[in-house]
């Protein structure tokens, strides 16, 4: 094994058992090594195998990218997946969450999540034996932020100094951008209508985890917010839940589109980023989605990367 390889897997070997319920559940270094590794994977450097671990999937929203990303990254590693949705468990009757969980725990070796309140992960977490992974609540998605930092360290090679303003809700994406952009030492502005601004407890935390002198803002003048960013990034403005408010969203959001109009003011090489599904022709144009400016397609593909590097350190493999 090579240096590099045995730094990662030495700073990744804490992690062995660990829930990763929210993106502060990861140091900085930790972030670093998942990028590393995550690299390693990307580009067959290195192999790991889990040898038949099997990881169950709670799954109450829909989903593409985190479900099938999550099925595949187990592939890989030389394990499976399980679909534990509530349509097709006793979940879905009414069976306790403690049961479940403390049954859960005698099959699986870890369990990924989907659902609405954190809370019901903490639940989780307090009563199975194994890892459980936020698979996205409604207040975080933690593992779409790993992959939309890597995203940026691959396109700009340093994260030092960089200014990500993201357009749109204040939302579970925007929460986790802010704390692992905190950690990371990148700049993160959130520019939102007043209403939709993020939680101020998850803006304060995000703030006590600042490293390198980075900035957590928050604006509510989306033109202003991309003047000279390095990253764009936006999200739907209803999120799933949110279905019923759609149209009323949409009033409230019509000037916190990233546009070409808004993509100019941008630095000149800037790029794009959505963690998809997206809505074109609302949060983002079409013309923006397709251009060169855009990564969405990486941003999506390093979901599988970064989630088999998480794996990886908390089902032991290292
Ligand atoms: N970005 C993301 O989490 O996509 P899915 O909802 O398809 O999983
Ligand atoms: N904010 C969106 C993200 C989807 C990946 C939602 O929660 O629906």
């Amino acid at each position: 094994m090579s240096s590099v390889s045995q730094g990662v897997s030495s700073e990744l070997s804490s992690l062995k058992g660990s829930d990763f319920l929210s993106s502060a559940d990861l140091n900085t270094d930790q972030i670093f090594a998942i990028f590393e590794l995550s690299k390693q994977l990307k580009y067959s450097r290195r192999r790991i195998d889990l040898g038949n671990r099997v990881l169950g999937l709670i799954f109450q929203k829909a989903s593409t990218r985190t479900r099938v990303s999550f099925q595949v990254a187990m592939a890989r590693l030389g394990g499976q997946t399980v679909d534990l949705n509530p349509q097709v468990t006793q979940l879905g009757r009414g069976e306790p969450l403690q049961d479940t969980a403390r049954v859960l725990s005698r099959y699986c070796d870890a369990i990924a999540i989907r659902t609405y309140e954190q809370k019901e992960l903490i639940d989780y977490s307090y009563w199975a034996s194994i890892p459980i992974i936020n698979a996205l609540t409604d207040l975080e998605h933690p593992c779409q932020a790993l992959a939309d930092f890597m995203t940026i360290l691959e396109k700009y090679g340093d994260l030092k100094g960089i200014k990500l303003t993201y357009i749109g809700d204040g939302n579970n994406v925007a929460n986790s951008l802010m704390i692992c952009g905190a950690l990371l030492g990148v700049n993160v502005t959130i520019s939102s209508p007043k209403e939709f601004e993020p939680d101020k407890a998850i803006v304060n935390k995000a703030r006590s985890l600042i490293v390198n002198g980075a900035a957590i803002n928050i604006s509510n003048d989306p033109l202003s917010a991309a003047q000279g960013a390095n990253v764009l990034y936006t999200d739907v403005w209803a999120s799933m839940g949110q279905e019923k408010e759609q149209s009323f969203r949409e009033k409230a959001f019509e000037d916190f589109s990233v546009n070409k109009e808004m993509l100019q003011l941008a630095e000149k090489n800037a790029i794009v980023l959505h963690c998809l599904p997206a809505h074109r022709g609302e949060e983002i144009a079409e013309e923006v989605m397709e251009s060169d400016s855009s990564r969405v397609f990486d941003q999506a593909e390093n979901r599988l990367h970064v989630q088999q590097a998480l794996l990886a350190a908390l089902l032991g493999g290292l």
